[in-house]
């Protein structure tokens, strides 16, 4: 099925059309940086981003599969080639660094890493070594199951060090475990993914819908122990950019298996989000703050909130909860394109304004942030045609 937001709210179509040229301009005139096929935008610092090494050995970001899915992004809107070649490069550069294993065993997130990266070079161009890429990391990924606990573990730098839990940012690695079930006819790939999904929303989303963001699980018995937070606001409180992920990963694991469950779910997590939006529709960084507040927006939130419900509107177009949604969902497009965007005028790097990294860390703080740059550029393209999703 495919959902194109512009057909259904064609006093969009214009506004988006324009904010596609400004993102693709933008990137076209930055790409000279990272002409080398070996550098990636990840921090921001001083109105730039910091170019960083994706197989440095003292790299332990999990933001460079963003550059090369924006490419990947602006070559299929455009067709210039100039995307695509850069954008292969990438996949070079990808390869050797799982090949090489850098930072990749005890990467937890290997889906964000390789999916924008390598799956979707696969998918448009066919590309051999990108698939194999992606492969390999989507095995890595998948040794990290539990089975006491059923999920996948995260925040360990050794694979068997006992800091048994998991966070929610996971929701959008899973994705890659069900394209590598689907490519190689690989059952276990699919088992886990969705293991890991049903362990998130049966302890880490409350009765009202929000997420906690990391949670931590008994490790000689495999029950829960308690939820806690790293990027969020407190413990209790509901960090934006977890509940987006959580939203946005319901809608694909929905794609990839119609098990009804599923749609319960993301319309529980989706409601609690759309009725605590503030007015303009872009979260603050953590849903315990609402209009009026002086903290910052995330609008990589926003993003990612976005293309969660456009792409369960490809699924369940006839939901009696989607046209609220999807109502929303233009406004929320309207409102990042207006007053989020970047506009090539101004010259800063970014496409995408005020997002917030990890505000209790002091990270990233009302900046572009990488990945809000791409999940804008994706939400962008999901609005305005049939898009296949690289998730
Ligand atoms: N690691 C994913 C995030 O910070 O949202």
């Amino acid at each position: 099925m495919s959902y194109v937001l512009v057909e259904h709210y064609p006093e969009l179509k214009l506004m988006l059309s324009d904010a596609i040229k400004e993102a693709t301009d933008i990137l076209k005139r930055d790409m000279v940086k990272y002409a080398s096929g070996d550098l990636y935008p990840a921090r921001y610092a001083n109105g730039k981003y910091v170019a960083v090494k994706n197989a440095d050995p003292l790299c332990y970001y999990w933001e460079e599969g963003f550059w090369p899915g924006q490419l990947w992004l602006a070559y299929e809107a455009t067709g210039d080639e100039a995307f695509r070649k850069l954008a292969d490069k990438n996949v070079d550069d990808f390869y050797k660094r799982v090949d090489e294993n850098n930072h990749i065993d005890w990467h937890h997130d290997l889906g964000f890493l390789y999916t924008p990266s390598c799956v979707s070079a696969y998918m448009l161009t066919g590309n051999e070594t990108a698939k194999k890429a992606a492969l390999m990391a989507a095995y890595s990924l998948s040794r990290r199951f539990r089975p006491r606990g059923q999920f996948i573990q995260s925040m360990s730098f050794e694979l068997d060090e006992p800091n048994y839990k998991f966070i929610v940012d996971t929701m959008l690695n899973i994705p890659l475990l069900f394209w590598a079930a689907k490519e190689t006819g690989e059952e276990s790939y699919r088992q886990k993914a969705l293991a890991h999904l049903n362990t998130t929303v049966k302890y880490a989303m409350r009765e009202d819908g929000t997420t906690y963001h990391h949670f931590l699980m008994d490790e000689k018995t495999g029950g829960p122990i308690k939820g806690q937070t790293w990027q969020g606001d407190g413990d209790e409180s509901c960090w934006s950019r977890g509940q987006a992920w959580v939203v946005y990963g319901l809608a694909l694991g929905y794609g990839y298996t119609k098990d009804e469950k599923i749609l319960g779910h993301f319309k529980k997590a989706t409601d609690y989000v759309m009725n605590h939006m503030p007015e303009d529709f872009v979260p603050y960084w953590d849903f315990v703050y609402s209009d009026g507040s002086e903290e910052p927006r995330d609008s990589s939130a926003a993003a990612i909130i976005a293309c969660g419900i456009l792409e369960m509107a490809k699924h369940a177009p006839e939901c009696d909860f989607m046209k609220g949604y999807l109502d929303k969902v233009a406004k929320m497009m309207r409102s990042m394109a207006v007053s989020y965007a970047n506009k090539l005028k101004n010259g800063t790097e970014g496409l995408l304004l005020h997002g917030t990294d990890a505000k209790p860390q002091g990270e990233g703080i009302d900046v572009p942030l990488s990945f809000g740059d791409y999940f804008y550029m994706e939400s962008l393209i999901r609005a305005t045609r049939d898009w296949k999703s690289y998730w």
